[in-house]
């Protein structure tokens, strides 16, 4: 019997979507407002979702306090006021789209959490411009 659980965080944080395989016309076709040389922030909301079997012990599937500093302590801390392009490392290379965002906080997560626990990572980038990994 699986059940899942989810943690709600968010933070807040500046970015520009840029490739510089491509002119400057071309990243301002594709990539719009977003291309702005000057960046813009998100209020990033971010759903951490989690299933697996319920502990007999405690009736937890896992105790969302440690969910919750294990989410401060990866994500938050790592990006939360941050110019993702400038101040990471993660996007020093990576072109910090929602998508790109999503994989890296899964991923960041993954190798710290139980390895029986399947692991669903949701980033808002805006009320309606919302990712999910793994995919649907
Ligand atoms: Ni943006």
């Amino acid at each position: 019997m699986k059940i899942s659980v989810c943690r709600k965080a968010h933070f807040n944080a500046a970015h520009r979507l840029h490739n510089p395989e491509w002119d400057d016309a071309k990243n301002k076709a594709i990539f719009g407002k977003c291309n702005n040389p000057n960046f813009h922030g998100h209020n990033y909301q971010l759903e951490v979702w989690l299933s697996g079997k319920i502990d007999e012990e405690t009736g937890y599937l896992i105790d969302l306090k440690i969910l919750s500093k294990l989410i401060e302590e990866e994500i938050e801390n790592r990006f939360d006021h941050k110019n993702l392009n400038l101040d990471t490392e993660e996007f020093k290379t990576l072109n910090p789209t929602a998508e790109n965002i999503c994989i890296v906080i899964w991923n960041l997560l993954r190798g710290k959490l139980d390895a029986s626990l399947d692991l669903k990572v949701r980033l808002f980038e805006t009320d309606r411009n919302i990712v999910e990994y793994p995919a649907i």
